[in-house]
């Protein structure tokens, strides 16, 4: 067990630029959004100062519309789209001091602000102070995060936070996207592109195929088109589609992030709003779940009809509450059930990203059907926090099953437990450190 967090803690130093830890060596070798708010929780467990300087390089990078962008790049050469392909430097909202993407990822900040503070409580007075000290300093940047994608995101009846990108959703191949993403078609005029990441891993079937990328990279130009702008961004992608998943986890942030208002005598009237948003969201998250099945399911805006494809997006509403007593304990026997973690031949019984029972489920290919450590890490402390010990527990307990070779990949084949993808992956290092805590 100590050797384990050993070696993670290895993976993160060996990963650390000095102000920011990239996401993995090789495949992605800067800072992610979503990615960095995990590593912060990991970085906890060595050095308090250290993990909010993580959050501060992040946050430095923070749009001046409140938009936090997906990718901080670092001036690493190797990784495709870079800096010159995504084209942000037009873009009059962009940070000056370094370049980034220009779409966002999930809105897990809060969270691992709140994380870090209570990792910190526990440490020490100093450290106490230090991590308060932050989350009173950045508490506005998190709020104008959050208002932005009240202002921008919200944009149908759903009620539903929209994405502009698979990109955003963190789970960019997942088959929840297949059928938005076959509307998507690629302009004769795509710039021709060279792919990097097929080459940094063993298999290219691990990842993305070619078709999803010229896909990707055609939303790309769209984007660039309107020089992210953030309203003519959402009238004009050809992929917009309401992501359930990204609500739960907003309305679940924003919780916390009123919370964390409160401890620290932040603005009264913003910590309302934060509380609205967060009750407005959760209610959306209840009313995407499918009649027949309870699963929360995700909407294509432009095409205006419901996808409830089986991927543990279906889950969301378990993360931030609001779909009722009744309709919880069905998803969570769902959950531990033989189409999800309760699948007989599973390594570990963590939810994988798509039902191994579904049709479209696909072993190694990235948000196919593997599992990912840092999902199960992010449902076992939602579980904690809802007074679910047991399956908080379990969760854990599984997930360093998963993670007990000590490899770090980025995902896992859940059959065999064979790490997938990169290895030395910094958010499941991350989260290793803090279930071992
Ligand atoms: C990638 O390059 O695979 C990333 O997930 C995109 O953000």
């Amino acid at each position: 067990t100590s050797a384990l967090a050993e070696r993670a803690a290895v993976v993160l130093r060996d990963n650390d630029t000095g102000s920011l830890v990239t996401a993995s060596p090789k495949l992605y070798p800067h800072m992610w959004s979503w990615d960095a708010a995990f590593i912060a929780i990991g970085l906890a467990q060595l050095d308090i100062g250290r993990a909010v300087a993580e959050l501060d390089t992040l946050l430095a990078a923070q749009w001046s519309d409140g938009m936090i962008p997906h990718i901080v790049f670092t001036s690493a050469t190797g990784y495709f789209p870079g800096p010159d392909r995504w084209g942000t430097d037009a873009a009059p909202q962009r940070p000056r001091h370094v370049r980034t993407s220009g779409i966002c990822q999930p809105p897990v900040h809060a969270i691992a602000i709140r994380r870090i503070v209570d990792v910190a409580r526990r440490t020490s007075r100093v450290d106490a102070a230090l991590a308060e000290g932050f989350a009173a300093r950045v508490w506005q940047r998190l709020y104008r995060w959050h208002r932005w994608i009240i202002r921008y995101r919200i944009v149908d009846a759903s009620g539903l936070v929209a994405i502009v990108h698979g990109w955003e959703s963190g789970m960019d191949n997942s088959p929840r996207w297949d059928e938005p993403y076959s509307r998507v078609v690629p302009g004769t005029n795509l710039p021709p592109y060279a792919r990097l990441d097929v080459l940094r891993v063993d298999d290219p079937a691990e990842r993305p195929s070619d078709d999803d990328y010229d896909r990707y990279l055609w939303l790309i130009e769209q984007l660039r088109g309107v020089n992210y702008e953030p309203e003519a961004v959402v009238n004009t992608s050809d992929f917009l589609v309401a992501d359930t998943f990204a609500t739960a986890l907003f309305a679940l942030a924003s919780d916390v992030l009123a919370e964390l208002g409160e401890e620290l005598a932040c603005d009264r009237d913003q910590v309302a709003e934060l509380r609205q948003w967060a009750a407005r969201a959760r209610r959306a998250v209840a009313l995407s779940c499918r009649p027949d099945t309870g699963m929360a399911a995700d909407r294509d805006i432009r095409y205006g009809n419901w996808i409830a494809t089986p991927t543990l997006a279906g889950f969301s509403p378990l993360l931030c509450g609001g779909a009722g007593d009744r309709a919880e304990a069905a998803l969570l026997s769902t959950l531990d059930g033989p189409d999800w973690s309760g699948h007989p031949d599973l390594f570990a019984a963590v939810v994988p990203s798509v039902s191994p029972c579904a049709r479209r489920f696909d072993q190694r290919r990235y948000w196919r059907g593997p599992q990912w450590p840092v999902l199960a890490w992010l449902f076992s402390w939602a579980f904690a926090r809802r007074g679910w010990t047991a399956q908080a527990a379990r969760l854990r307990e599984q997930g360093l099953r998963l993670t007990a070779d000590g490899s770090f990949g980025e995902y896992y084949e859940p059959f065999t437990g064979s790490p997938l993808g990169s290895t030395n992956q910094s958010w499941t290092a991350a989260v290793v450190l803090d279930w071992l805590a």
